[in-house]
């Protein structure tokens, strides 16, 4: 198995590689503006071959790199069909796979964070997205956010064995990875029932992200900032914020 982790520094946002020993077919998982030629050169170093693009969600802190990453591999991209996206060329629902060279990647629809959250499985490795954080949660304020969903959703992640590994979509406490097991027993928001879990998150008094009102548009038209007619000096700015 090939499996890389990059980290983008300015939004403490995860990536992921995954590919086919044999064949060299790959996903990429979370890719960020202008992280492209970081991208394109691990995935060039691994003699990858990019099959798919695909999202945990519609991002609210960052634009997608999925834009130059298609451009420049002909990638498809895939998210969840519940984000809604018009732009996209598979759009995955609960059970859903995509397959690249002998390998498996599972879609399971984990809703709560946005509607359209997807968290995605490989062998023993689960890409939560925002939904379950390592020691947090995902918040639920804005973008159809719901407290219920989401305790529903990380039930059903908590529901795999102990020794799957949990690998997020951000962590801003220089961690890396962590596991269903140390999650139920490490997690604060894991500790709490359903009402106490609610009544948390609906209690959290946030700041609204600083990009948000850039990186969910640009992010709509699956990160062509042209087509959602977002200025691109104002991209720049928003990797670096
Ligand atoms: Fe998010």
């Amino acid at each position: 198995m090939i499996f890389k982790q990059l980290f983008d520094k300015e939004t403490s946002t995860l990536t992921y590689i995954l590919a086919d020993a044999v064949t060299r077919d790959a996903v990429i998982i979370d890719p960020v503006f202008g992280q492209e030629k970081r991208d394109l050169a691990a995935l060039d170093a691994l003699g990858a071959k990019l099959k798919y693009i695909v999202e945990t969600h519609v991002h609210a802190d960052h634009i997608t790199g999925a834009r130059a990453i298609k451009d420049a591999t002909n990638a498809k991209f895939s998210a969840g069909k519940a984000t809604g996206l018009s732009c996209g060329d598979v759009m995955l629902e609960e059970g859903d796979i995509l397959h690249f060279g002998n390998e498996v990647l599972y879609a399971m629809s984990t809703p709560g964070h946005t509607d359209g959250c997807t968290t995605y499985r490989w062998k023993d490795r689960i890409f939560t997205g925002d939904t379950v954080l390592i020691d947090a949660c995902g918040r639920t304020d804005f973008q159809q956010g719901s407290a219920e969903k989401l305790y529903n959703s990380i039930q059903k992640i908590m529901a795999y064995s102990d020794e799957h590994l949990i690998y997020p979509a951000h962590d801003y406490n220089n961690r890396r990875v962590s596991s269903v097991s140390q999650e139920k027993h490490s997690n604060p928001y894991l500790q709490l029932d359903k009402a106490a879990f609610i009544e948390t998150m609906d209690g959290l008094k946030l700041p609204r992200p600083a990009k948000i009102d850039i990186a969910v548009p640009a992010n709509e038209y699956c990160g062509n900032a042209d087509a959602a007619g977002i200025d691109t000096s104002k991209i720049a700015h928003a990797v670096s914020a």
